[in-house]
Formats: structure tokens, C-alpha cells, sequence
């Protein structure tokens, strides 16, 4: 049952994260490559490098390959955790050397929080399973003195964690690897306080960009 926060261990088997890295690495180039040549822009629907917590890292809202395996991943949440749960969104970043989660609490819409390790080079994520509030400034990454250490998570390929992301903080320290691909894909209780509003966050449907609210 889950108790705020819980890994499953080989989510999904190895060859699906791995292909799914694979097509990620894949956009991200292509992507990268249309928009240094104008052959499109950045309107939300193809993944942006602005992405204010990580900037000049390759992000994207609910590409849909991620959307699906939000999908797909609803029965074995449900399983592993006990909880009914109703998807919200996926988020997916190819992290690169240097890049820092700074500690933060989520957003409403990631009442249950999930973190899928897709896949290059191992990356540990700290979660404060005390749900207090210690960040003083999230920007600026100021944290209050003597603020609890956190759980070290360390994830293989297709290991999830899955987390009250709403409650309890969480971060990453700086990424001395060279890539690093997670997909977070997020769930609320159905019939939490935000489930009418925050299905498919928000959109008609899954699958669509989130400015279709
Ligand atoms: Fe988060």
C-alpha cells in the first residue's frame, strides 16, 4: 500500500524504456535541428528548451508516446499503490551534465507524482519523506539551515518512484553524468479534491499541449 512514497522496481521492462529513450534522443536532435533552422518555433507542441526549472534542457509536456505510457501505466499504479487514480499529465526531459532539481514541492495536478527512469547515466533523486517546507527560495535553490537530509533514491532503467509530489519535497544534486532520460508522469485521486479539474489537467483529452485548457 502506499505510505507517501514507494519505488517500483522494472515498471516497465528494459527494452520498452530503452526504445522509448531511444525515440526521446530521437525528437529532441530533431527538434533541436528544426528549430535552429526555422523550418518550425517552439509553440508547445513539439518540446522547448525554455522550461524555467531546467533551463536550456530538452522538455516536454505530453508528447505523445509519454501520454500513452501514462495510460499504460494506470493499472500497475493502481496495483503497486492500492489507489484509484485518474491520469493527469507526462512530462519527459533528456537531462544533461550540470543540470539541478532544485527541492520543491509539486503542483496540484501531480497529487501522485511519478519520476521513470528512461534510461543513460544513473542520476539519484532525494525526496523529504517528512513533508515539511524548507525551501526558503526555490529559484535561488535557499534552503533553511538544518533542513532534513532526504531519502536517497537511486533508479535502474524502467524503476519508477512514485511520491506525493504535492506534499513531500524533492530534488536532484547537480548531474555529473552526460545524459539522463526521466519521464514524470503524473495522477490524482478520483475522487481527490482537484480530480474534476485536473483530469488530463485540465485539457479535453490527453495527448494535447497545455495551453488546450
Ligand atoms: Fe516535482
Amino acid at each position: 500500500m502506499f505510505d507517501k512514497y514507494q519505488v517500483i522496481k522494472k515498471a516497465v521492462n528494459y527494452e520498452l524504456a530503452n526504445f522509448v529513450f531511444n525515440y526521446f534522443l530521437l525528437k529532441r536532435d530533431a527538434v533541436n535541428f528544426m528549430y535552429r533552422n526555422n523550418i518550425t518555433y517552439d509553440n508547445g507542441t513539439l518540446g522547448t528548451w525554455s522550461d524555467e526549472q531546467i533551463p536550456n534542457t530538452y522538455s516536454h509536456y505530453a508528447d505523445p508516446v509519454m501520454e500513452t505510457l501514462l495510460i499504460k501505466m494506470l493499472p500497475v499504479m493502481k496495483e503497486h499503490t492500492g489507489l484509484d487514480l485518474i491520469p493527469t499529465y507526462s512530462y519527459a526531459r533528456a537531462y544533461k551534465k550540470g543540470d539541478t532539481l532544485h527541492r520543491h514541492k509539486d503542483r496540484p495536478s501531480c497529487e501522485i507524482s511519478t519520476t521513470l527512469n528512461l534510461g543513460g547515466d544513473p542520476w539519484p533523486i532525494f525526496i523529504d519523506g517528512t513533508g515539511a517546507d524548507n525551501v526558503l527560495d526555490e529559484r535561488r535553490n535557499i534552503i533553511k539551515p538544518n533542513a532534513p537530509e532526504g531519502t536517497k533514491v537511486m533508479l535502474e532503467v524502467g524503476d519508477m518512484l512514485v511520491y506525493s509530489g504535492c506534499d513531500l519535497e524533492h530534488w536532484r544534486e547537480p548531474f555529473e553524468g552526460n545524459i539522463c532520460g526521466q519521464v514524470f508522469l503524473h495522477y490524482n485521486h478520483v475522487n481527490g479534491p482537484f480530480a474534476d479539474k485536473n483530469k488530463f489537467d485540465g485539457r479535453p483529452m490527453l495527448g494535447l499541449p497545455s495551453f488546450v485548457k
